[in-house]
């Protein structure tokens, strides 16, 4: 069985290394606002092994107050099984529930942007290179609570 847990940084620090800092020292694995209190990170586990993790920094875009996802990662023999699916669906209900609501970016590895895609982003910006990861996309998605999602006085 899979489970999720939001988890200290220190738990996730060996597959995010693994999956999205390959070759790189120990330490490129740390992101800045790792610990910072607003921070939050989650792990899907099997059998108490970390298969999966995300995490959600506040980080303004443009001006605008907003949160960004990083460290996005599901190891390969259990991708396409829904996974990250289940990590983006944290952070995404984090974001409608915590200060500042509603927005969200990240910059999506070349490979991952149909996967964010089909959960409802957007790109924002030209393809650009980051030296140790290769070429990027930003992408954005603007999140409503479900019940700000239809007009007011007619509830569903
Ligand atoms: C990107 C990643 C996190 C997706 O996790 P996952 O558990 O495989 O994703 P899911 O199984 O929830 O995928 C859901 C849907 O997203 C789409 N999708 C998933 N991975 C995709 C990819 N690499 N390219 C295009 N579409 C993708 C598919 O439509 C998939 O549904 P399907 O399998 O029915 O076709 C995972 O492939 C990964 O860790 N890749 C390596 C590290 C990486 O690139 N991380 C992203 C950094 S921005």
């Amino acid at each position: 069985m899979i489970e999720y847990q939001e988890v200290p940084v220190d738990r996730i620090l060996c597959l995010r290394h693994k999956l999205l800092r390959d070759g790189l020292p120990a330490e490129s694995a740390r992101f800045e606002a790792d610990d910072d209190p607003q921070t939050v990170h989650w792990a899907a586990v099997v059998n108490g092994r970390v298969i999966g993790c995300v995490s959600l920094v506040l980080q303004a875009l443009e001006g605008q107050p907003a949160w960004q996802l990083r460290g996005m990662a599901v190891l390969q023999e259990f991708q396409r099984r829904g996974i990250g699916s289940q990590l983006l669906r944290r952070t995404e209900e984090h974001v409608i529930r915590h200060a500042p609501p509603g927005l969200i970016w990240c910059n999506a590895r070349e490979q991952a942007v149909g996967f964010y895609q089909r959960h409802g982003w957007k790109i924002i910006s030209d393809r650009f290179d980051i030296p140790t990861a290769g070429a990027h996309y930003r992408m954005l998605k603007r999140l409503v609570p479900a019940h700000e999602s239809y007009p007011p006085g007619n509830p569903v």
